[in-house]
Parts: structure tokens; C-alpha cells; sequence
């Protein structure tokens, strides 16, 4: 009988890690990219003086606490308005004026994280005269970040940076309309989110979750296996009516899927693609 090599058992010890937080919390994270959760988990690892993924797995499993704080580890949160401003900018010439043909259009914010990304639309259809009878669902896994998205107050640092996002994404007003200052923060006008459902949301192990007309999906399945983002694909595919569009981040693709035939490319650099018609070539 051979010893396994230290490698050998790092990854069996990752495995079975993975095994106990999605037996011990329902959080599957087995099919989330290797490198990803390797770096996150060692970085867990390392910050609790811990020697091995087998301590870690003992301190979650006996400490909710810390597995609250790994959850927050293995999710990255990162996000900002108007992310990728020529997305945005494409959207709006693109795929909103066919979102107006809709009486009441449905849009779907999977991996909202703390709702930068929400507001963002809420204020280009404010602007496209569409957010009052458009109904948005916006959808994490992390409990946090969802509280932080219903409340909308963000850093006051950040809207320098934000006001540039604004405007290159092709904005008609003047970005501080939609916040106002207090003290270091600023808060995101409440009107944006009348029409907006934060809701929980997994996307490995939770069901369909709505009929809607728009999916966006940024910056999420760049976290997932080939396998999980086949699986995610699908369930985004069933949650859209024909003629649907999907939006995924600059870095993602629809490609290696196995649905991808029931797409069209809208814009394959801006990663904008419509599912097509019942019998559409
Ligand atoms: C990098 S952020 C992207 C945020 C935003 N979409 C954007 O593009 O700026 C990734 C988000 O995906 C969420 N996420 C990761 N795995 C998820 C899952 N299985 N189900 C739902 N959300 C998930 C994370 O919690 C995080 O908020």
C-alpha cells in the first residue's frame, strides 16, 4: 500500500470539505471552479491559523458562524454600477426598444450581489420611460449581499468612478439624480426599486424561477465548472419565453453549452444573445 503524496491529500481533504458544507448547509459548491475554490480556501485557511482543509471542515461543521464567514468567502461579491458601460450602451439600442413591445416585460438579475448591477438597470429603463411597468427579480445565494441590495446605500468613494460608468453606458440625466448624500454614503433613490423582488436564490440546487423576458446573468458563471454552467444554461433557458434575451458578463459565453443552438448572437463582445422563435433557423 503506497501513502498518498501531500497533493493527493490536499484534494481529498477539498473534496470532502466540499462534501460537508453541501451535506451539513445545502450549499453546493463541488462543481464550482477548481482554481476559484482552491484560492478562496486556502485563503480561509490561512486567516484562521488553520494547518489543513480537514481543520477547516471540523470548525464549520461545529461553528455556524464560520461557515456564514466562508459562505462569504467562496462568494465574490465584487460589482459596480454600470459595469462594462458599453454593455449597457448596446442594451439600450438593442435589446430595449423590443423589451418596449412587451405590456408588462419581466427581468430576471441572477447574481445581483449587493445591487449595484439592479439600480443600474432600474435607472436605463427608468430612462427608456420602461421601469414602471417592467417587474425586476433580483436573486443572490448570499443572505448579505441581498440585505445590502434592498437597502441601496453604497460607499460615497465609488461615485466618482461611477458617474464616468454612467455616462459612457450612454446616460440622458445627470448620475446624482438618482442618489442622494449622507454623510460619507449615498442612497439610491427608493423609487427604483418599486418594481424591484430581492429574493434568495441558488443557482446550482434551486428550481426555475420565473417566466421572463430578459435574463442577466454577469459575472457568475465564470465561478462554475463546464458542467454546473450547462446546468445553469438550461435553467435559464426554461425561465425564458421565446424571443427572450439573456446577458451574460465579457468574459462568459453561451458557446460550450449544449442549448446554445437555441440562440441567436445579438452581440457576441457584449455578450447579448436572444433565444430563438418556436421553428426560427
Ligand atoms: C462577481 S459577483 C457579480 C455581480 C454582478 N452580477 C455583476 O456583474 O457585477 C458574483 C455573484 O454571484 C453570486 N453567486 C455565486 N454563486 C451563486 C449561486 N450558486 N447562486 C446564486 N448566486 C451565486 C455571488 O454571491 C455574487 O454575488
Amino acid at each position: 500500500m503506497k501513502t498518498p503524496s501531500p497533493d493527493e491529500i490536499n484534494k481529498i481533504e477539498l473534496d470532502l470539505l466540499l462534501e460537508a458544507v453541501y451535506k451539513g448547509y445545502g450549499f453546493d459548491f463541488r462543481n464550482y471552479s477548481k482554481a476559484h475554490i482552491l484560492r478562496r480556501l486556502t485563503y480561509f485557511q490561512n486567516v484562521n491559523g488553520l494547518q489543513s482543509f480537514s481543520q477547516v471542515q471540523d470548525l464549520i461543521l461545529h461553528n455556524k458562524s464560520k461557515m456564514k464567514e466562508l459562505l462569504g468567502e467562496l462568494s465574490i461579491k465584487v460589482t459596480e454600477m454600470f459595469r462594462d458601460p458599453a454593455f449597457y450602451l448596446t442594451l439600450r439600442k438593442r435589446v430595449i426598444p423590443l423589451l418596449k413591445t412587451y405590456p408588462f416585460p419581466k427581468i430576471w438579475i441572477a447574481g445581483c450581489s449587493t445591487g449595484e448591477e439592479v439600480y443600474s438597470m432600474a435607472i436605463l429603463l427608468r430612462e427608456e420611460g420602461l421601469l414602471k411597468r417592467t417587474q425586476i427579480f433580483a436573486t443572490d445565494f448570499n443572505e448579505k449581499a441581498i440585505e445590502k441590495a434592498k437597502k441601496g446605500v453604497y460607499s460615497i468613494d465609488k461615485i466618482k468612478h461611477y458617474t464616468v460608468n454612467y455616462q459612457k453606458a450612454g446616460g440622458k440625466n445627470s448620475f446624482s439624480d438618482y442618489y442622494r448624500v449622507i454623510d460619507n454614503r449615498v442612497e439610491i433613490d427608493p423609487g427604483l426599486r418599486q418594481n424591484v423582488q430581492f429574493a434568495l436564490h441558488n443557482l446550482v440546487s434551486d428550481a426555475k424561477f420565473e417566466t421572463v423576458n430578459m435574463i442577466s446573468c454577469r459575472n457568475v458563471l465564470i465561478y462554475f465548472n463546464k458542467e454546473l454552467q450547462d446546468r445553469v444554461i438550461n435553467l435559464f433557458t426554461d425561465s425564458l419565453i421565446n424571443g427572450g434575451y439573456l446577458v451574460l458578463g465579457m468574459k462568459e459565453s453561451l458557446l460550450f453549452s449544449s442549448k446554445s443552438g437555441l440562440y441567436k448572437t445579438i452581440d457576441n463582445d457584449r455578450k447579448i444573445f436572444q433565444k430563438k422563435l418556436l421553428g426560427e433557423k
